[in-house]
Order: C-alpha cells, then sequence, then structure tokens
C-alpha cells in the first residue's frame, strides 16, 4: 500500500478525535435515515469509518453494520468503542478499492471524505464507487459525503490556524489547477509541547461533476444537500452530501 492517507490516521491516533467535525454523529445518523428511509435491520456498509462512530451509532440503533477501514489505529479504537458501547459492529481492516462485497447491503455510508476523493487520481476514486456499486443490493442507497469544491477554490490562497483546549492547529493550503487537486501542510502542537506535521490532499470535486460520475457508475442520483442538512448546496457550505440509489 501506499499513498500520503495511510500514514496521517495512524499518526495522529486519539488525537483525530478531537475535531471538531466528530462531534456531530447522532444528527448525522438521524439525518441519513430520513434521506434514505432505510428499512429497521437493514444491512449498512460504512466505507472508511476511521473510529467507527457511525458505524456504532447504526448498530445501536439496531442495524446490522460493518465497518471498514485501512487505518490500524482508528479501527482498534473503534472496536474497543463498540465493546464499551455494549453493540456488535464486525470491523475490517481493508484498502476501499478492495472490498469484496457483491449484492449484500442496503445502504453504504462513506462520509467525511473517506476513500473517495482523497486518493491519488481520479481513476482510483473513480473505483471506489465501483466497488461501491457492486456491494449494493438493488435499488441500494449510498450516501456520499465530501469536501465541497466549489468552496474550497473560492476561498483560495488558503492559511488557517485555530486555538483549541489543548492544542494549537495551523497549516497552509495550496491548490493546482491542472489536476483540480489540493494540498495541504498542517501541523499540532500539543499541550505537552509534542508537534505533529501531517500533509493531505484531496481531489476538489464539484456536485455536477460527482453526480456525473455517479451515473457513470450505475447510480440514479436522488438527491444533493448543504453539509448534513436538508437544504441545498451553497457556496458556502463546507461539506456535501449527495444520495445515489443503485439502478
Ligand atoms: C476524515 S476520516 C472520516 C472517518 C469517518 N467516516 C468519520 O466521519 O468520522 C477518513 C477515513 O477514511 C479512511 N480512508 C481513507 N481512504 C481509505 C481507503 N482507500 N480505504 C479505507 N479507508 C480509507 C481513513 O483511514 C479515515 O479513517
Amino acid at each position: 500500500m501506499s499513498g500520503w492517507y495511510f500514514k496521517i490516521y495512524d499518526k495522529l491516533g486519539e488525537e483525530y478525535l478531537k475535531f471538531g467535525f466528530v462531534k456531530h454523529t447522532k444528527a448525522e445518523v438521524d439525518f441519513i435515515k430520513k434521506v434514505t428511509r432505510i428499512k429497521k435491520k437493514a444491512k449498512i456498509l460504512d466505507l472508511g469509518c476511521g473510529f467507527g462512530r457511525h458505524s456504532i451509532e447504526f448498530a445501536k440503533r439496531g442495524y446490522q453494520v460493518v465497518g471498514v477501514d485501512f487505518s490500524r489505529k482508528l479501527l482498534s479504537i473503534a472496536k474497543k468503542k463498540a465493546k464499551k458501547e455494549k453493540v456488535k459492529v464486525k470491523f475490517i481492516l481493508k484498502d476501499a478499492r478492495e472490498i469484496p462485497f457483491k449484492q449484500e447491503f442496503d445502504l453504504v455510508i462513506s462520509l467525511y471524505d473517506s476513500a473517495f476523493g482523497v486518493l491519488e487520481n481520479d481513476q482510483e476514486n473513480f473505483k471506489v464507487l465501483q466497488k461501491i456499486h457492486r456491494a449494493l443490493k438493488s435499488k441500494g442507497k449510498f450516501v456520499l459525503n465530501i469536501v465541497n469544491g466549489a468552496n474550497h477554490i473560492k476561498a483560495l490562497p488558503k492559511t488557517f490556524s485555530y486555538k483549541e483546549k489543548d492544542r494549537t492547529y495551523f497549516g497552509k493550503g495550496e491548490f493546482d489547477v491542472l489536476t483540480n487537486r489540493y494540498y495541504t501542510k498542517e501541523t499540532m502542537l500539543l499541550k505537552n509541547g509534542k508537534r505533529i506535521d501531517f500533509k493531505t490532499q484531496a481531489r476538489l470535486y464539484t456536485l455536477p461533476e460527482v453526480i456525473w460520475l455517479l451515473q457513470q457508475a450505475g447510480f440514479k442520483v436522488l438527491g444533493s444537500y448543504g453539509n448534513f442538512e436538508n437544504k441545498k448546496l451553497n457556496i458556502k457550505d463546507y461539506q456535501m452530501t449527495i444520495l445515489g440509489e443503485k439502478i
């Protein structure tokens, strides 16, 4: 395995759990339930499940859940968390491009830039959509949440810094107009003096591009939303959510 994304999550470990965006799990699960109208006991695949926050919340609500991620560190946190919360989730260490499932799931979720969008080129990103399509039952639903490319491009050039309770976080983003890819160099300074440097990159997809790609992969697009809200995507929205259905 290669690529920047194989290192970052293991490097961040527990620090990853303190990002502000991971704090709205219940509301996100409510939203997904509402727009997909999945049935009780549906089988769900959480692709790029991270530390399992959505997998565990769905399992608590009675769904059968499989969580896949390639970060050993985040999966070990997920397993401990599921045990502590007394729910059963099958967590699998695997690259999203290598999932073996065929017509197994009623719903696949891939939330907060987990695989699609962060891989090294457009072909690799597309492979993930094809694998998700294959993993779904006929008329199965797919909820994809990724960065809203239009929002990022508008905000460039970009430097950022945040002060949080026990850490300072700053960085710089650069955009390559030839590939529509966005690169960041980021640093976290922890209270205990530890410094974590890391890099990220993402393909900045716009909504019509993602809709087209989903259609090419065999999905009907049923809806698109700003963040996790039941409203039209706006240029100010940081993330976008797209609901697809396997044709
Ligand atoms: C920003 S985190 C989001 C995690 C989780 N979905 C959440 O909302 O908390 C992205 C996750 O995707 C995983 N990921 C990225 N590319 C992947 C791939 N090709 N295969 C499996 N997991 C991947 C990372 O390891 C990380 O856990």
